[in-house]
């Protein structure tokens, strides 16, 4: 029979209240809010990457400081949620060891190339933009620490999407090659985009288990239909055109059908073989190889005064 510390957890999932680091939890939750936690965090620091590299190159002091500013708090969100992981549990430099040896996942999405500077308008527009459609039912989350970390992350995400949007404005209101630059990189990030999302429901392993648990308050497809619904209409008034020659308005559903995703790309970006996940991973490697001395240092100082009162 169930013991009382399982149904005291059940009956807390049941009111829509949160679990707290010192409840008791069935082990499989820990794992899984682990898993979901560290992957999340491990994409808030590689995402750092594909925008990072135009910080130099911005073309105005302007572009370069929102840039930067942006950058600066994918890598606050990720350390924000390697705390979330280790209220669980976890060992932060535990789980940067399994995402440089590749044992836990990162987002798809930052495995693709930032080819032109209206990369860094889409990716706020439309990578952001989907992060907070998956993030904001986040902030309900059944583990309190996640969900209050969701909380404020949502904020400085859609200063994230803002920027992007107002970016690609910009460009569309200026030459013709920069309306074809904002285009081209719509139609390269569409799709990886509706891909962050994952995999669809009927594919999903943890989808079943975090709905019941309340981790998840929406499916994968609900989230990725939001995402679409919400899209369109921006896109219009951007002036781009979607790269979905299925994508309709459906009065019926009282959604916009949208054409079938190549799910063996995910597939293969997930599994390793995207465009730039070798030198994703290696330039994480690198970074953590060359942080090592500051992490002895802080130890080395930390254990001389570890005896002082504090
Ligand atoms: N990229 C990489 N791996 C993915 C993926 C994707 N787009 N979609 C699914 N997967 C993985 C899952 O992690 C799982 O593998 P695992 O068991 O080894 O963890 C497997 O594919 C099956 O997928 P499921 O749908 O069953 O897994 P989940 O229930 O965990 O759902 C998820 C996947 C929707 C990403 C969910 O984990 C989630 O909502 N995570 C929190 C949000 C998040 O991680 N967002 C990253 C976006 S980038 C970002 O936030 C940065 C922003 O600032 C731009």
């Amino acid at each position: 029979e169930t013991r009382p510390e399982q149904e005291h957890f059940e009956r807390t999932i049941d009111r829509d209240q949160r679990i707290e680091p010192r409840d008791w939890m069935p082990d499989k939750y820990r794992a899984t809010m682990i898993r979901q936690i560290a992957q999340h965090a491990h994409s808030e620091i590689i995402g750092m990457q594909p925008e990072g590299l135009w910080i130099t190159r911005a073309p105005s002091l302007r572009r370069k400081a929102i840039l930067l500013a942006k950058v600066q708090d994918e890598a606050g969100h990720g350390l924000y949620l390697y705390s979330a992981a280790e209220t669980l549990g976890a060992d932060r430099s535990d789980l940067t060891g399994k995402l440089i040896s590749g044992r836990q996942k990162y987002s798809s999405i930052f495995n693709y190339p930032t080819l032109t500077f209206a990369d860094v308008g889409v990716i706020g527009w439309l990578v952001d933009g989907a992060a907070i459609c998956n993030q904001v039912p986040l902030c309900r989350s059944s583990y309190g620490p996640y969900a209050r970390a969701m909380i404020r992350i949502c904020k400085e995400e859609s200063f994230h999407q803002r920027q992007g949007y107002e970016l690609l404005m910009t460009l569309m209101r200026g030459t013709g090659a920069q309306r074809e630059m904002v285009q081209d990189a719509v139609n390269r990030w569409w799709w990886p985009s509706l891909m962050m999302f994952g995999p669809p429901d009927a594919d999903s392993t943890h989808t079943a288990q975090s709905m019941a648990w309340k981790i998840k308050r929406h499916t994968n497809d609900e989230l990725r239909q939001r995402f679409v619904d919400m899209t369109v209409p921006q896109a219009a008034a951007l002036g781009v055109t979607l790269p979905d020659p299925d994508l309709r308005w459906n009065a019926e559903r009282g959604h916009h059908d949208f054409g079938e995703i190549d799910w063996s790309e995910l597939k293969r970006v997930i599994s390793g073989d995207g465009p730039c996940n070798a030198e994703r991973i290696e330039r994480r490697r690198k970074a953590h190889e060359d942080g090592a001395w500051v992490r002895e240092a802080a130890a080395a100082y930390a254990a001389k005064h570890a005896h002082k009162e504090v």
